[in-house]
């Protein structure tokens, strides 16, 4: 179907480049990341990083953006929509709909991270959390026995009780101004007026603004690292030593081998790069589609991925890692402390800052850039969502962002209400912020591959191009990435699925999630076929009117 309105187009190309690299440098990269790397070997937990990098990272990008863009030349902005005009087949809309579910589901906890950040930063620029007690948190409604910071399990105990892992309902107990419940609601409020104020004057402008701060936070952090030396005076903990740890892949303690042994190291390192790039989120598709015909998408899709891992590896590991070494040592390091993608972050790092001179402007500088990470990734996962909503249903873009709002609403009522060991947003996680990035990765491949066309692929990467793009990437894309994430799927249900499934049927609340995930997904499937139904009689409207069209020739 060529549709003639085309509603919205990124304002620059450096804008568009700003924001795809915005949705993609988020809290996987100065969160996520540097535990998983501690947390396999350093160094040894490059190797299967770069290789994900490498054989799924690059090429998957490259898909990404020439299916968007392909799409959106064709009229559409949704995904569903933009499968069903590259796959021509009905049954690709439907499966396109994961790509508007996934992203929704993730920004229904990622936002409630993001508030955790927002305090976080809130806290250290009043000089409350630097180098004080518990027992002065009075501002956040937190008393404690007295007991003082300084080890890693008051810090634990700190932030287990501030975002209420330790009891359900914690955000809500001293009635509807809790600090931490503000944040959240403050963070659900500027997300969704940026979404509203639209891809070029909410989105763009933001990440314009947002990236470059964010850049200015993480260097000046990583300045402050640098020139450390080594602080405590203990031997082996300089910063040296911490480089040493996250570059060096052989140690004393762990050979090569072990890591690159262990598929859980593996899947880790993949599913990080998928987390960390927005593979398979129906992210990269959505914002491809507002991409300008005659704008260069290779370059646009290199720049973005290799601005990831810029922040990923040189800026959030280098910041956090040797830092961690330095302060608590490689013994500091264990499994136990590093268990959560949040304890490297809000556990080790707090105890740098409170050891660190000046630790708490270092301290607010970190959280700070830890939100903006945080909104410009989330801005961008209700978006599939609005514009599904908008070409599907015809809704105004006020109409859609307040029905997306509010399904996100309660989604993220969920994760803030059954806050006790972060049950909901972990299950969340798991099938959706994990599971559901391989499967839809794995459709697009397939679609691409075997419905679409590599051939078209590498036309449309061509496209207004300044560089090249080997022919070969189409075939390595088809015949090396796929099958190399079919392995990892099986892989991943090997080692998890057991335990997973069984949470399902022994936990109520798990089970309640996983309801709501469905009730949420066949919602999105009930908009995808009422939008399908529209797009066929506009279809068959379009060939009567150029059958007419001819006849009165
Ligand atoms: N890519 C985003 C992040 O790393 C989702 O947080």
């Amino acid at each position: 179907m060529e549709k003639t309105k085309k509603k919205e187009n990124w304002g620059t190309q450096i804008g568009v480049i700003l924001a795809v690299a915005g949705c993609a440098i988020g809290l996987g990269n100065f969160l996520r990341f540097p535990g998983q790397a501690a947390l396999y070997g350093g160094g040894a937990f490059l190797i299967p990083y770069f290789f994900a990098f490498l054989i799924l990272a690059i090429p998957l990008s490259w898909a990404e953006w020439s299916l968007g863009r392909y799409g959106g030349r064709h009229g559409f902005n949704s995904v569903p929509g933009i499968y069903r005009v590259a796959g021509k087949r009905r049954a690709w809309a439907y499966i396109g709909a994961m790509g508007v579910f996934v992203p929704l589901v993730i920004s229904m906890y990622y936002v409630y991270i993001q508030a955790w950040c927002l305090a976080y930063a809130l806290q250290y620029l009043t000089g409350i959390l630097g180098s004080c007690g518990l027992q002065n948190l009075s501002l956040f409604g937190e008393t404690s026995s007295g007991m003082h910071l300084g080890s890693s399990e008051a810090y634990a105990q700190f932030f287990a009780s501030f975002v209420g892992m330790n009891e359900d309902a914690y955000i809500f107990k001293s009635g509807i101004f809790t600090p931490l419940l503000i944040c959240v609601a403050g963070c659900f409020f500027l997300n969704y007026y940026l979404i509203y104020r639209g891809i070029a004057k909410g989105i763009e402008v933001f990440c314009k603004l947002a990236m470059p701060l964010l850049l200015i936070c993480s260097v000046i952090i990583l300045i402050r690292v640098v020139t450390l030396g080594n602080p405590t005076g203990i031997p082996g903990q300089s910063f040296l030593n911490g480089l040493a740890f996250m570059w060096n892949p052989s140690r004393p303690d762990a050979t090569i081998g072990e890591t690159l042994s262990n598929p859980e190291a593996w899947l880790a390192a993949t599913s990080q790069i998928f987390f960390s790039v927005s593979l398979g989120f129906g992210l990269i598709v959505t914002y491809a589609s507002y991409v300008r015909d005659k704008d260069d998408i290779a370059l646009s899709s290199l720049t973005a991925v290799s601005g990831n891992e810029f922040c990923e590896v040189v800026l959030g590991g280098m910041m956090i890692i040797p830092p961690a070494v330095m302060f608590l040592g490689l013994s500091g390091l264990t499994p136990e402390t590093l268990q959560s993608s949040f304890a490297m972050g809000f556990i080790a790092l707090p105890n740098v800052f409170e050891q660190m001179p000046a630790g708490q402007i270092f301290g607010f500088l970190f959280f700070f850039l830890l939100f903006l990470a945080a909104v410009t990734s989330a801005i961008s996962m209700s978006q599939p969502a609005v514009a599904l909503l908008e070409e599907g249903l015809e809704f105004s873009r006020k109409q859609s962002v307040l029905l997306v709002a509010g399904i996100c609403a309660l989604g993220t009522f969920l994760v803030c209400y059954f806050s006790a060991n972060a049950t909901v947003l972990d299950t969340f996680d798991f099938w959706i912020g994990n599971m559901s990035l391989f499967v839809l990765s794995l459709c697009q491949t397939i679609l691409i591959g075997w419905f679409w066309g590599e051939e078209k692929m590498m036309k449309e990467l061509d496209r207004g191009s300044a560089i090249r793009v080997p022919r070969w990437i189409g075939w390595f894309l088809k015949y090396i990435s796929t099958p190399y994430l079919i392995l990892i799927l099986i892989l991943w249900c090997w080692y998890n699925m057991g335990s997973r499934v069984q949470m399902i049927y022994q936990n109520g609340i798990v089970l309640m999630a996983i309801l709501f995930l469905l009730v949420g997904f066949s919602f999105f499937m009930l908009v995808t076929y009422l939008a399908e139904k529209r797009w066929i009689r506009a279809e068959k409207q379009y060939r009567r009117q150029i059958y007419t069209n001819r006849q009165g020739r």
